[in-house]
């Protein structure tokens, strides 16, 4: 399966992204699992429904490159990365997200210089998710901080 109408450079991005959120979700899930085996079970809770989201992200590029008659295959799923507590783990979790960010404003970016805008149009969608997504990361990883800053140690 090859499409020989898109243009490379733009099938090069879709491709990292596949890989990026596919990471993601690897990522989200290992430390799901990894609070939830320290007691943490709210936070087990919210690092499933972030994983849920990259998922969903997944889906809609292999959907975009089946549509541009091209086949997913992410070839660069990254190890999960965790720390010894909590903030340890959110504070990777949001250098995941700022490199979604970064990712899809190039490709955005891009697409504008080619005037792709279909695919423009896309990446956007995408980059002002992670936008939130960055956002509310920094967010949690402050609550966290805060938290901890005060002497509970309910994060180990
Ligand atoms: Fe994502
Ligand atoms: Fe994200």
């Amino acid at each position: 399966m090859m499409s020989a109408s898109v243009n490379p450079r733009v099938l090069g991005y879709l491709g990292r992204a596949l890989s990026h959120e596919l990471s993601a979700v690897q990522q989200y899930l290992t430390q799901s699992k990894l609070v939830e085996a320290w007691g943490l079970l709210e936070a087990a809770g919210r690092l499933r429904d972030e994983a849920a989201e990259e998922m969903g992200h997944a889906e809609r590029i292999i959907a975009r490159m089946i549509a541009l008659g091209v086949a997913p295959s992410a070839s660069q799923l990254r190890p999960a990365q965790f720390g010894a507590n909590l903030a340890e783990c959110l504070q990777k979790n949001h250098c995941v997200e700022l490199d979604a960010i970064a990712l899809y404003e190039d490709a955005l970016r891009y697409c504008r210089r080619i005037q792709d805008r279909d695919n423009g149009a896309f990446f956007e969608t995408l980059w002002q998710e992670e936008l939130a997504h960055g956002r509310a990361m920094a967010q949690w990883c402050a609550t966290v901080g805060l938290a901890t800053a005060s002497g509970r140690r309910a994060f180990f």
